[in-house]
């Protein structure tokens, strides 16, 4: 028996990295998981067959993201793959699908900045809309922002911005929807080892700069975000909500010193 026995659940960018591990994680407690992905089909394939061999259920739905119509895409994709499957409500939603960009304030063109609200805030602000009718009373709402918006991280000010408004929708949505007992919080994420991170995280100064620089002494792995995303979804999880967790093993919380 696990906990998310006979619940349902949509992951936003399932397919390859945090997103991943959370559908693993979800599908493995006994969630009914979409995965959904922007354009990588194979990786999204991946991730349903990886857990369906554990014996799980999933299946992809594709809608990207900066694209008119994406959020109908998805919820059409959604519904019917749902039917599919027997089940026809939402029971845990995941924004997690995000893009990063590398700019410093002088270079941040206004193109780049609307791409990053567009796929970062617009989308899972709308995704959550257009969720409502579906989410079950008892629901779980969790988006992906990043710790990013309480260090200055260098060159992000573009992301950070979007990241922090994303952030900001968890108190509001927690208030409103609160009196159906639906809880809505934010993972503030560090640096997770994945695609999105694999540029600096292939440069070894780079890495050892940031493992000095954080409490635990490395970088994160999917799994490390995924397990409190599990808490947060699950029955345990039930009296937190409008919070921002921040899940970075500690980055950068005060000067480092030598030795
Ligand atoms: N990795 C980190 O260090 C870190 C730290 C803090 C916060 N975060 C946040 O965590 C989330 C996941 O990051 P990650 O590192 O796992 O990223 P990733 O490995 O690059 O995976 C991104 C996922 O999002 C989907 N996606 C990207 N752009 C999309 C679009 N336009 N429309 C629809 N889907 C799209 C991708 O699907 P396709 O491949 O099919 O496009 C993929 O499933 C993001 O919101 C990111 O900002 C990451």
């Amino acid at each position: 028996m696990g906990e998310l026995d006979g619940k349902t659940a949509l992951v936003t960018g399932g397919s390859r990295g945090i997103g991943r591990a959370v559908a693993l994680r979800l599908a493995a407690e006994g969630a009914l998981v979409a995965v959904h992905y922007g354009g990588n089909e194979a990786a999204a394939t991946q991730a349903v067959a990886l857990i369906t061999e554990a014996g799980g259920r999933a299946f992809a739905v594709r809608a990207r993201f900066g694209e008119r119509g994406a959020v109908d895409r998805l919820f059409e994709g959604l519904t019917a793959g749902l039917a599919e499957h027997g089940a026809d409500g939402l029971d845990i939603l995941v924004n997690n699908a995000g893009i990063h960009s590398i700019s410093p304030i002088g270079k941040l063109t206004e193109e780049e900045f609307e791409r990053l609200l567009a796929i970062n805030v617009s989308a899972p602000l709308f995704v959550v809309q257009r969720a409502l009718p579906l989410l079950r009373d008892g629901g779980r709402i969790i988006n992906m922002g990043s710790a990013a918006t309480r260090i200055a991280a260098p060159m992000q000010i573009g992301y950070t911005v979007s990241k922090a408004a994303l952030a900001a929708l968890g108190p509001s949505l927690a208030h409103e929807l609160g009196r159906r007992g639906i809880t809505a919080n934010t993972i503030a994420a560090g640096v997770i080892r994945t695609d999105l991170t694999a540029g600096f995280g292939a440069v070894p100064e780079a890495l050892a700069e940031l493992e000095a620089m954080t409490a635990l002494g490395r970088i994160g792995e999917p799994e490390d975000v995924a397990d409190v995303v599990g808490f947060l979804a699950g029955p345990q999880g039930r009296w937190v909500t409008g919070q921002t967790i921040d899940v970075s093993g500690g980055t950068y919380l005060g000067p480092v010193t030598a030795g």
